[in-house]
């Protein structure tokens, strides 16, 4: 063999569109987007959220015309977050009230939208008169079981409701399980778990926290969320949740943790989920406005690495503008 140099052309391999096509790993399409929906207690409320703009907490009476437009687009689910105003009590109460406003929501959902997906949260944050995702003992430190035992009652409710899927983000030690019998239990076998696994303490969730009104009034959730810098246990979460019976797993926020998502998606055979969260929602939406980024551009270059590092489904409060650009997008 000579000891010539091998030139290797790439530019011959991305000139052209349909070349730039070939060289694309994983396309995405509009099934693989899911829209989170913050749901008021007022049913004729459409609320803006100012921490995240162009987002709104609407009122069960206004789904509809929140959702026709989506729809139209092509929206084919949705993750239900319920924001009561008062009614906390220490025991979470109304989160599994016959009129909180997921149940409500999942009634007209089901009927006005029967072909949409329907994914609900399952925490107790929202409805906890301290705004942790558990309840607690009386010397504040988390109780555990009955913790578990809470947020299965409110996954069976809002499964006989109506839910497809439900999502435990509380991050409690074996809710997965808990959930997953409670369902069986109820003959709801068919109601799927998507578990927020690997959710990681992060500032990102700031702008949430005012959307669904779920700070925590002391401390924070760093005993019961994952430390940032924690690979290993990130995955033992995901063995755990896939072990207890979850269908799907996710990774949340998403684009600081994408080595994870390559870990996971290394690692397990259900479909991954991230969760491009409202502090990544909003980093994209105020960079753009002044003047740094171009949104569209950004935005689907966000999506596209995450899909890269291995995801398969995407939560994203841009859903709506990914529904009008994503048959673009494809190079
Ligand atoms: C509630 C919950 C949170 C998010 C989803 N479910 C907030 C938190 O854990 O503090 C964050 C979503 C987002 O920031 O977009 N447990
Ligand atoms: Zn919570």
């Amino acid at each position: 063999m000579s000891n010539k140099i091998i030139y290797h052309h790439l530019h011959a391999e991305y000139g052209h569109d349909v070349l730039r096509s070939w060289q694309a790993e994983g396309n995405i399409s509009k099934n693989q987007l899911v829209y989170p929906l913050f749901i008021a207690e007022t049913p004729t409320a459409k609320e803006e959220i100012t921490a995240m703009p162009n987002q709104f907490r609407w009122g069960v009476d206004r789904l509809e015309e929140a959702l026709v437009p989506l729809v139209k687009k092509g929206l084919r689910s949705v993750l239900l977050f319920g924001v009561p105003t008062g009614k906390k009590d220490s025991q979470a109460s109304f989160a599994d009230a016959p009129d909180t406003p997921v149940i409500k929501g999942l009634q007209v959902l089901r009927k006005r939208f029967p072909d949409l997906l329907l994914i609900t949260d399952i925490c107790l944050c929202a409805y906890t008169n301290h705004g942790h995702c558990a309840l607690l003992h009386e010397n504040g430190l988390i109780n555990n079981k009955a913790s578990i035992q809470r947020l299965a009652d409110i996954a069976t409710a809002y499964a006989q409701a109506g839910a497809h899927v439900v999502a435990p983000s509380d991050m409690m030690d074996s809710r997965v399980g808990a959930i997953k019998m409670a369902l069986l239990k109820h003959d709801l076998e068919r109601t799927a778990i998507m578990s927020y696994s690997a959710k990681f303490a992060s500032s990102f969730y700031g702008p949430f926290r005012e959307a669904a009104q779920s700070a925590p009034s002391f401390g924070d959730r760093k005993a019961y969320q994952l430390p940032p810098s924690a690979r290993k246990l990130a995955l033992t979460a995901v063995d755990r949740d896939i072990s207890e019976g979850a269908n799907f797993v996710m990774v949340k926020p998403a684009g600081p943790y994408m080595d994870i998502i390559r870990d996971v998606k290394n690692r397990i055979h259900v479909p991954l989920a991230c969760y491009q969260v409202s502090g990544e929602y909003a980093m994209l939406h105020h960079a753009a406005r002044a003047g740094a980024i171009d949104l569209k551009t950004a935005v689907i270059e966000c999506i596209i690495g995450l899909r890269r590092a291995g995801a398969d489904i995407f939560i994203t409060y841009y859903t709506p503008e990914l529904l009008d650009w994503l048959k673009k997008y494809t190079e």
